[in-house]
């Protein structure tokens, strides 16, 4: 039976804010132009990003830390040595956390020191640690900016895939005219969004499933999976870095939320299968990633089973809802993405219920043999009517955004 829906919660973030959901590092080098970073952490902040700010030692001479920590609403980070810092946020993690690196301003030695891949003091070390794409925003006088030594430096960093944004062309603090001064916070907040592509599912209703379904069995005991979540939680993720408004209806996992993904919290395949019908309404995707238990025990048991001597025990068990084919069979149906977890005959399994249950899109996965659950990276076959595409191993956080980019691809087909 299909929930009525009362009411719909409030969506989360604000499609129009080209950096929705980014977490962006700032880095700040030491130069005059560092006081025009602290307008750029309130722009960053503006387009939706979370800011981290880190400052050189040199930076930390023309600006405060208090002033960043301020307005980034985050503690700001110096030096690679301060041991509280660590203990809350270690640096490799700080790398890891960040999905952008920006230092603005950088100076002509910041400059020099990342192309030679130092990695003595926390800045350069975060921009050797970091698997995220480094953005640097030159800010010197014109002099230096020219060097044939800072041209070499930044033509090297180019080549290794860092941006450079800017410098503009102006009067410069030192009384100079000519190439160097930084740009405008509310430029480097556009090169930034321009540079991380498309948001392709902005302002998108998308619904996920994520996580194994536990079915009581007595007040102690119940039947589970050993889905970890991670690979839904990371669609979820991925959904809503694309811009989507996220729903993601979760079983009993022990992970953070994704930033701007609204989460509920369910135990059973048919708590689930309510949850879903209660917001599938407004979904234009809906992306069941979810391990749902096939089945549960006919009834749960008021009180803890004993074993009273006996050898055996039998659990009569009955179907669950099959709420991913529900929803494909709705009249009025969203885009719908299956997964199927296989230990055999991957491909042909797949796409047999791919066609059974009307699916869109199917991703599927080997299991077993110690591939796909419990793990931080899997390898993805994808499958819809007229088409596949391999996803080769990665990490799941990557393998989602693949997913989605190909979801939005194939949604914007059918729509057109
Ligand atoms: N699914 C669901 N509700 C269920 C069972 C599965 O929504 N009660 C969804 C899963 O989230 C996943 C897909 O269906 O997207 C996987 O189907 P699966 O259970 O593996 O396929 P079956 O058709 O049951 O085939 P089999 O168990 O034989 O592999």
């Amino acid at each position: 039976m299909t929930q009525q829906v009362t009411h719909l919660p409030e969506r989360v973030g604000n499609p129009a804010e080209p950096l929705a959901s980014v977490n962006v590092l700032l880095g700040v080098s030491g130069g005059i132009a560092a006081y025009k970073s602290a307008e750029l952490v309130r722009r960053l902040r503006d387009a939706g990003a979370d800011v981290r700010v880190v400052l050189t030692e040199n930076a930390a001479r023309f600006v405060t830390a208090l002033t960043f920590q301020a307005l980034s609403g985050h503690p700001v980070r110096t030096s690679l040595w301060d041991e509280s810092a660590e203990a809350a946020m270690g640096h490799i993690e700080l790398a890891r956390w960040a999905d952008e690196i920006l230092v603005a301003p950088a100076s002509a030695d910041l400059i020099a020191r990342l192309s030679n891949g130092h990695a003595d003091d926390l800045l350069t070390t975060l921009c050797l640690a970091t698997s995220a794409p480094v953005a640097i925003a030159p800010a010197m006088n014109q002099q230096m900016w020219a060097h044939p030594a800072t041209q070499a430096n930044l033509a090297r960093l180019r080549e290794r895939g860092v941006r450079v944004f800017g410098p503009a062309s102006g009067e410069q603090a030192c009384g100079d005219v000519g190439r160097g001064r930084l740009l405008e916070a509310s430029e480097l907040v556009a090169e930034l969004a321009a540079a991380r592509g498309p948001r392709e599912l902005a302002g998108v209703d998308v619904l996920v499933t994520a996580g194994p379904t536990f079915e009581d069995i007595d007040p102690v005991r119940f039947i589970g999976n050993r889905s970890s979540g991670r690979m839904g939680f990371a669609v979820a993720d991925a959904a809503a870095r694309a811009g989507a408004f996220v729903t993601l209806v979760a079983g009993p996992v022990h992970l953070a939320t994704p930033p701007r993904v609204t989460r509920i919290d369910v135990r059973s395949a048919r708590e689930m299968r309510d949850a879903v019908f209660a917001h599938v309404a407004r979904a234009k995707i809906f992306i069941s990633a979810a391990a749902v238990g096939d089945f549960r025990p006919q009834s749960v048991a008021a009180h803890k089973l004993k074993k009273s001597g006996a050898s055996t025990l039998e659990l009569s068990l009955v179907q669950n809802p099959d709420i991913l084919a529900e929803v494909a069979a709705l009249a009025q149906r969203p885009f719908v993405v299956g997964f199927a977890a296989e230990t055999e005959q991957m491909e042909e399994f797949a796409r047999a219920k791919l066609e059974r249950k009307q699916l869109d899109l199917i991703a599927a996965n080997q299991v077993g043999s110690n591939l796909g659950f419990e793990r931080d990276d899997n390898a993805l076959l994808l499958l819809w009517p007229n088409g596949r595409e391999e996803l080769p191993q990665a990490d799941k956080r990557e393998l989602a955004r693949q997913l989605v980019a190909r979801i939005a691809q194939l949604r914007d087909a059918v729509a057109s």
